[in-house]
């Protein structure tokens, strides 16, 4: 018999010196054995070929498909074959999963749902506390030459200040107990979980977005991207927000639109934007995030707020659990279904 086949499509930790290098699939090789065979996406030297022929090629008769930030397509699940029994999101989001597509051909799915809330919820507030305090114009303008107490303005007490969180899932909550501990106030828009949940976290419900957007002075998304949050952060959306208030994203980058917020930006309909997330995912390959990218009040970072050393660790031993699980066919009351539950919203 021949050996189970597992595709990692796109895996960050494997490579090392710019090229993937499989010696450095120690977790994998450890929890999945010699017994395994690992398969690995191309890459052309700076990055994984996600869309290329070759990783068609290399997903035929593969038993387990992983993906990072990898599409799952059609052609995808056609190349893999009739063997492939189960699709793993090694990370948090399922909006790369195509949970209609895989429910649709009765293949299950499963995430990591939580194995980075420290990471996420922690690097919310650096993004957030860096734009009240106004930490990177101070940056530039001291290591510039300049000593200038007031440049990139003067700051607001933050404890006068009220915190809007959109989504109180996992992350969202961690974020109203960290984050929230600065603000005088924490209010929350999640239709989908009830007013209780809010109120024992600290925490008070508003009916809509627009109340959240038109109360807090610090905003920040943690709403999974679905076809209903595509966008949600249009410039309508934005016009809604106070003048000194400040937007963090560290959820997906398509729940904003790149040309509203540059038009709220400008136009000082908003004071400043704190950004982990990007569509497409580095913001360099699309003219649109160009403005963005060169405003002032503006600090990013490149889709990084899950990692630490701990969660990378985490992840991919607990991916590769699910591997082996799927092999044995112990699928069973695991962590992270994704498909069907979730593939509704
Ligand atoms: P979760 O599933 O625990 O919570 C998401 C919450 O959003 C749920 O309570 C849900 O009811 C709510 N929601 C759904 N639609 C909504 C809408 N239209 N308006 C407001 N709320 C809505 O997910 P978790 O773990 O809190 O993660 C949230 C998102 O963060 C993930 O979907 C992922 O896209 C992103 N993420 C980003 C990372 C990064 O490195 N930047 C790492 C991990 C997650």
């Amino acid at each position: 018999m021949s050996r189970p086949r597992v595709l990692y499509t796109d895996p960050p930790w494997l490579v090392g010196d710019g090229r993937p290098d499989p010696a450095l699939a120690t977790v994998e090789r450890d929890v999945l054995g010699p017994d395994v065979e690992l398969v690995f996406g191309p890459h052309d030297g700076t990055k994984y070929l996600t869309t290329d022929a070759q990783m068609l090629e290399r997903a035929a008769g593969i038993d387990v498909l992983v993906v990072y930030r990898t599409q799952v397509t059609e052609e995808l699940l056609d190349a893999a074959g009739k063997g492939l029994r189960v699709v793993v999101r090694q990370g948090v989001g399922v909006d790369n999963l195509n949970a209609a597509l895989l429910t649709e051909r009765g293949l299950p799915a499963y995430n990591v749902p939580d194995y980075c809330v420290d990471e996420v919820s922690t690097h919310t507030a650096a993004l957030a506390l860096a734009l009240e305090r106004q930490v990177v114009p101070q940056h530039r303008t001291l290591v510039g030459g300049t000593f200038d107490i007031y440049a990139g303005g003067t700051p607001h007490r933050t404890n006068r200040r009220t915190l809007g969180i959109v989504g109180f899932g996992r992350i969202g909550r961690a974020v109203a107990r960290r984050l929230g501990a600065f603000y005088s106030r924490v209010l929350v828009y999640d239709p989908y979980v009830g007013r209780d949940l809010a109120e024992g976290y600290g925490a008070l419900a508003v009916d809509t977005l627009e109340e959240l957007l038109a109360q807090s002075d610090l905003v920040t998304l943690h709403c999974p991207l679905t076809p209903e949050t595509e966008s949600l952060i249009d410039a309508a959306a934005l016009r809604h927000m106070k003048p000194g208030a400040y937007l963090v994203n560290a959820a997906r980058g398509k729940l904003v639109d790149p040309q509203g917020l540059y038009r709220a930006l400008d136009g000082g309909w908003i004071a400043g934007a704190g950004l982990d997330v990007f569509s497409p995912e580095n913001p360099h390959q699309d003219p649109r995030w160009h403005p963005v990218l060169a405003h002032p009040s503006v600090v990013v970072t490149s889709h990084r707020a899950f990692l630490s050393e701990e969660a990378e660790a985490s992840s991919r031993r607990r991916v590769a659990e699910l591997v082996r699980a799927a092999l044995e066919g112990r699928t069973h009351g695991l962590v992270g279904r994704v498909t069907p539950p979730d593939s509704g919203r």
